[in-house]
């Protein structure tokens, strides 16, 4: 049997695509990255599934006539890739209604907090300005709100007296780079399933 097919939505760095990557070539993680996808093309992302070989392609807001047409260059971009679930690894944009109602449960995001704490942008900032004493991250299927969905799994990191955003970032994103790709293979064994706000793993 061939293995599940991901699509990576990606803005900037792709690390954690990186970490989806280096599992899928050690052969631990029973996935295929189909097609990864930027909103920038200077994602370092593009760069880094280049490398890999895996296609990747560059639809930027700016270049669409508006929201709906963003979206549907995406989706069409995931489903000519025969993609079964959509991966955001760091992308920096709300998707709409629509778009989530085309890929119902099908849509995971990593945010870099506890949710529901600190949503939206800069959630390491916002633990470390709220002085917040324990913070990490989230795996979470994606719904109509922002950061609002069924949570996955999470990791915590305490936050250190000395901490600025870039070692708080670092101490959570060693934490993602685990979570990640260990709630793709949950959901690659079909082992994740939702009901109502929760997600229940099965042993
Ligand atoms: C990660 O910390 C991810 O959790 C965060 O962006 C970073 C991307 O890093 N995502 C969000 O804040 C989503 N709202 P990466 O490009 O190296 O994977």
């Amino acid at each position: 049997m061939s293995n599940h097919k991901i699509g990576v939505i990606a803005s900037g760095r792709g690390s954690n695509l990186q970490a989806i990557m280096d599992k899928v070539a050690a052969g631990v993680l029973p996935l295929e990255i189909a097609v990864v996808v930027s909103d920038k093309s200077d994602a370092f992302a593009l760069e880094r599934s280049k490398r890999a070989g895996i296609p990747s392609f560059v639809v930027e807001r700016g270049q669409c006539a508006g929201k709906r047409e963003f979206e549907e260059k995406l989706d069409g971009i995931l489903r000519a890739h025969g993609v079964e679930l959509v991966v955001l690894a760091g992308f920096m944009r709300i998707l709409g209604p629509d778009f989530i109602a085309r890929w119902p449960q099908r849509v995971i995001n990593i945010h870099p907090a506890l949710l529901p704490s600190f949503p939206g942008l800069d959630a390491q900032g916002q633990a470390l300005r709220y002085g917040a004493k324990i913070t990490g991250c989230t795996v979470h299927f994606v719904d109509e709100g922002m950061d609002t969905g069924p949570i996955i799994l999470q990791k915590a990191v305490p936050v250190e007296a000395s901490d600025d955003e870039e070692t708080l970032s670092a101490r959570i994103l060693r934490e993602e780079h685990k979570a990640l790709p260990e709630a793709l293979a949950l959901w690659a064994a079909g082992k994740l399933s939702v009901q109502g706000r929760k997600v229940v793993i099965e042993n």
